[in-house]
């Protein structure tokens, strides 16, 4: 059965949920304080990179299943079910901050339906959906905590084809409720209590942070013995107990949600007498790494990199994405203009000028006259491109592959110096 959704916040989490329902075949309203947001999606127009969302947002808007407003109140009043798709931003402790979930839960409050379903999507720590409960202020309306699994660049894929979909909510039929709206997805479906949910997203979270530090230690190990680690990580991930996946070792990981989640969860358990050294071991092998691979750089420099042009290829934190927050590539970049350097980077999605960089739109204009080039995003268009003209342009041919993206090999015959991350 179609239902009536409010989806408050049009974040990328937010937005792809109401699309992606709204693609289910439910009638979603999404909510946003930002006017001119809201105008232009309801043109059809979207703010951010992510792959299919432009279509499923044109094919919503179309047919009148999803709309988009600024006014709570009245999306509210109408809906069966509201989803918070607020951010949880990283408090100065490392904490989550709740605040702007908790103003969203005061705001709506007053005009839910009586049994309506509030859907907690945000990651918030243990114990939150009682906290928006409590700031609801409502005795006849249900807290669910149904947290996401989506990867920027892959979200609507991740929505619609997922591994799992996890709801925490201590009545039945209110899990029973929402789990209706999920029931044409091929997805094992998982009811639990609140805290449950709200831990498993964490350690999804975290456990996925640990698998990439441990590659990228694993990565410094190959590098000393003289193991290469691709071939290390294809031969570890054929044992279905470890898998291919997540293993791919780079400059570190980043993004708006692992750096946050590792450092709230190690908070949480600190918070809760539990000294999370396994988890902070791996925050530090990820600082660590960047570190690493701007010494990379700085050797490929000749031991220098002051006064030096370095060439940067990627600053997403990411492929297939615009997304720059907690990006790898820029703290690989903080650190070498530390050091003196100049950098020039060129990325497929960034055409903005970011501070104590230059910003071109040409790849080979950012290699021009420059010591090294450095590969810092796994942009797939950057394998393809002529060599020859990038040997032109350096004034030598190094470069640091902090992805081991290119083909090595083929660099090599051109007279690159080819440093990877873990493989001589
Ligand atoms: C991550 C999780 O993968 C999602 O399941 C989760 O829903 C989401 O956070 C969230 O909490 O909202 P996302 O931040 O979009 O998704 O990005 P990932 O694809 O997980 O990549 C995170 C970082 O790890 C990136 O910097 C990426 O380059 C790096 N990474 C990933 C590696 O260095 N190696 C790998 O093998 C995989």
């Amino acid at each position: 059965m179609d239902s009536t959704i409010a989806v408050i916040g049009t974040g990328y989490v937010g937005l792809t949920t109401g699309t992606c329902l709204a693609h289910l075949g439910h009638t979603v309203i999404c909510v946003d304080v930002d006017v001119e947001k809201v105008a232009g999606l309801q043109r059809g127009e979207v703010p951010i990179l992510e792959q299919g969302l432009d279509e499923l947002v044109q094919e919503g808007v179309r047919s009148g299943n999803l709309t988009f407003t600024t006014d709570t109140p009245a999306a509210v009043k109408v809906s069966e079910f509201v989803y918070l798709c607020v951010p949880t931003p990283q408090g100065e402790d490392g904490s989550a901050d709740l605040s702007y979930i908790q103003e969203a839960a005061t705001q709506i409050g007053p005009h839910l339906q009586p049994e309506a379903i509030v859907v907690n999507k945000s990651t918030v720590p243990v114990g939150s959906t009682r906290v928006v409960g409590a700031a609801l202020g409502r005795g006849d309306v249900y807290v669910v905590s149904n947290p996401e699994f989506l990867r920027e660049g892959s979200a609507v894929q991740d929505f619609l084809h997922p591994d799992r979909v996890v709801i925490g909510c201590d009545d039945q039929a209110a899990a029973v409720r929402l789990a209706s709206l999920y029931l044409s997805l091929a997805a094992p479906l998982m009811v639990t209590d609140p805290a449950s949910a709200e831990t498993i997203k964490y350690a999804s979270n975290a456990f996925l942070a640990t698998k990439i530090s441990y590659v990228n230690a694993v990565a410094a190990v190959c590098e000393a013995v003289g193991a290469d680690v691709n071939d290390v990580v294809l031969g570890m991930g054929y044992d279905k107990r470890i898998g291919h996946e997540f293993l791919r070792p780079g400059p570190g990981w980043g993004g708006s949600c692992f750096p946050k989640d590792t450092r709230a969860l190690i908070h949480i358990a600190e918070e809760a007498g539990y000294d999370f050294d396994l988890l902070k071991g791996v925050v530090t092998v990820n600082d660590e790494q960047f570190a690493r691979v701007a010494n990379k750089v700085v050797e490929a420099a000749g031991g220098s990199v002051a006064g030096k042009t370095i060439a940067v290829w990627g600053l997403t934190f990411k492929a297939r994405t615009d997304d720059l927050r907690e990006s790898p590539s820029l703290e690989v970049i903080k650190r070498l203009v530390a050091l003196g350097a100049h950098v020039r980077a060129f990325d497929p999605a960034v055409h903005r000028q970011l501070e104590g960089i230059e910003v071109v739109d040409d790849p080979y204009g950012a290699c021009d006259g420059a010591e090294v080039l450095v590969v810092l995003t796994e942009w797939d268009e950057f394998r393809w491109l002529d060599f020859d003209k990038v040997a032109a342009a350096l004034r030598q041919p190094a470069v640091v592959d902090a992805r081991n993206l290119l083909d090595r090999q083929s660099l090599r015959r051109r007279g690159f110096t080819v440093a990877g991350i873990g493989r001589l």
